[in-house]
């Protein structure tokens, strides 16, 4: 298991330690984490150049854990607010990628296609970013961070679909398994990414929602969501407006094409179930992940 190392490219920087990933390429380690050489020039533009507002909304999440839903779950939250007043657009025309940009992509991206200072506000971004590779004015500007997170064995069971859906399987469940715990995975470790939002969970800055909590009891969360962003929805529309069928058919009607990722939007909508790692992981990989859990967020109150 690969242990972060602290900002190892600020002082006289050595060439980032790289590595060949699973089936997409080059990937680089950046202050402990692995991504592609082009998130962490975006990294560097997102640093220099954005401004957080104190109405910002940054919707965070480590891939597969849930990212599309709660983009559409906000979306939505927001348009169905009786007291924040936004003109957010609605899902039946757009998916919940295009409504809301990733910051090192669409905005900060090697090729930008969205201008940040046309956005409205309440202005609504996405990331993969771990918190530490944000900008340090973030935590005194009053925007809302929301975390999502799910358990690692469906994280990683739906990574694996993805990839072999956009790649087809190039190697075995075991080996793609083995560079995950290794965090050789895009934006990994995981549980490396969980933890840093998890420390820095704060009842006014930063929440803290897990998918299984969604799935559990989603009106409870969305109002907790609703109320963390301070503002009064329309729960049930709002659950009802996002759940997995809905967005689903919303995509195949929509007959959605390439998202900027390679990947065709309806890969965003799989199964949506917790527990699909019974049919793919052995006891023996769960008992692996929750070794990793129990080592490296031993002390923190973080549990699977
Ligand atoms: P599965 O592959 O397990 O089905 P992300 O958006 O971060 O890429 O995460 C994708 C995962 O979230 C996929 O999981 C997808 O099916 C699931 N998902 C997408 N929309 C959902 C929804 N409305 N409700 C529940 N799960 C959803």
């Amino acid at each position: 298991m690969d242990t972060p190392q602290q900002h190892e490219d600020v002082i006289s920087p050595p060439p980032p330690p790289q590595a060949k990933w699973w089936v997409d390429g080059q990937r680089i380690r950046h202050k402990g984490f692995w991504f592609k050489p082009e998130f962490i020039t975006a990294t560097e533009a997102i640093r220099a150049h954005y401004t957080p507002l104190p109405s910002d909304i940054i919707l965070a999440s480590f891939p597969k854990t849930g990212t599309t839903w709660l983009k559409a779950l906000t979306s939505s939250i927001l348009r169905h607010s009786s007291t924040i007043h936004n003109n957010h657009d609605h899902m039946d025309n757009l998916n919940p990628h295009e409504l809301v940009p990733f910051l090192e992509i669409e905005l900060f991206g090697e090729t930008p296609s969205k201008d940040i200072t046309k956005i409205t506000s309440p202005r609504v971004f996405n990331t993969h970013l771990p918190l530490s590779f944000l900008p340090d004015t973030l935590k005194t500007s009053g925007s809302k961070v929301i975390y999502i997170t799910r358990h690692p064995a469906d994280t990683f069971v739906s990574l694996w679909h993805l990839y072999n859906n956009k790649f087809g399987t190039e190697i075995s469940i075991q080996e793609a398994f083995d560079d995950f715990c290794k965090g050789l995975v895009p934006a990994g470790p995981y549980f490396d990414h969980v933890l840093e939002f998890w420390e820095a969970r704060d009842q006014d800055r930063v929440l803290f929602v897990t998918y299984e909590d969604l799935k559990g009891k989603p009106e409870e969360n969305v109002k907790r969501i609703a109320d963390f962003l301070g503002c009064e929805t329309m729960v049930e529309k709002v659950v009802e407006e996002c759940s997995f069928e809905n967005l689903r058919n919303a995509s195949k009607e929509r007959g959605e094409g390439v998202h900027w990722s390679g990947t065709k939007y309806d890969m965003f909508f799989r199964k949506g179930v917790v527990g699909d790692w019974k049919n793919h992981l052995t006891q023996e990989m769960m008992k692996e992940l929750e070794d990793i859990a129990d080592m490296k967020w031993s002390g923190s109150g973080l549990d699977l």
